[in-house]
């Protein structure tokens, strides 16, 4: 009887939805495609200030754009990226938009990432953090030796989205206990706590969550329409959670 009460507060403990309305304890995304026409994302300058209007009215104070850098496909110099930034920063004021914007850049890691890192040319966030993301195919067998560069060139490995990597799905954690163990930062998407990805991308960012394995959160925004499921997310116990945590480490980043 008394389990059965038990059972019944926890499950109403459970279905209480979050009490966030907006991001601003968040205060900065840093995993997002709002340059305009360097990726996949932002396709034109007036798209990437809906989305910043987006972030603005959503709370943050901060957004740092950080578009895909790989050699297959998007070989996006620095110089490249930091033209645009000005440029972004340029209609941001036009449109009295009140955000601080900054760019870095999502480095999948290849050869081109490789050259990048020998030659201490990686663009960094806040203080010499690197947002770096693998195959979502095939686990990569080279990733002891990418962190050890990493390290001895000064950089901090942010892993972008690790929950996302279907290949680290089946061996309890110890793939990601080791990328802990080596001093690699985890950044999740907030999609994927409302099923963008699937449930065991959800499933997986909720116990990295719980296991307080994840110092950053960002949202990995494309277009215009995903705003939405920014809005959705607000729901997520698991977003409450990571938001009041003192171990998130966005707010350094402001
Ligand atoms: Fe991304």
């Amino acid at each position: 009887m008394f389990n059965k009460f038990l059972n019944l507060f926890k499950k109403e403990e459970e279905e209480r939805p979050s009490a966030l309305t907006d991001y601003s304890t968040m205060l900065v995304d840093f995993h997002n495609h709002v340059l305009p026409g360097i990726d996949d994302g932002s396709k034109s300058m007036e798209d990437s200030m809906t989305m910043l209007r987006n972030f603005e009215a959503l709370g943050l104070k901060k957004v740092i754009a950080s578009p895909h850098s790989m050699a297959d496909g998007y070989i996006n110099s620095n110089e490249k990226i930091l033209q645009l930034r000005e440029e972004v920063r340029l209609e941001i004021k036009k449109n009295n938009i009140n955000l601080e914007f900054d760019a870095a850049a999502e480095y999948y890691m290849d050869e081109l990432f490789m050259e990048k890192l020998e030659r201490k040319d990686l663009l960094t966030i806040g203080n010499n953090y690197v947002l770096m993301e693998l195959s979502y195919l095939s686990k990569p067998n080279n990733t002891g030796e990418v962190i050890y560069k990493m390290q001895i060139s000064g950089y901090r490995l942010i892993l972008a989205h690790p929950e996302r990597y279907p290949y680290y799905y089946e061996d309890s954690f110890a793939n990601y206990k080791n990328f802990k163990d080596r001093g690699v930062f985890f950044q999740i998407n907030l999609g994927s706590l409302v099923g963008k990805y699937g449930a065991q991308a959800k499933y997986t960012a909720e116990k990295m969550i719980d296991e307080n394995m994840v110092e950053f959160v960002s949202s990995d925004l494309h277009t215009v329409p995903q705003f939405q499921m920014l809005r959705d997310c607000l729901k997520s116990k698991h977003l409450e959670k990571i938001l009041s945590s003192d171990i998130l480490r966005n707010k350094t980043l402001v």
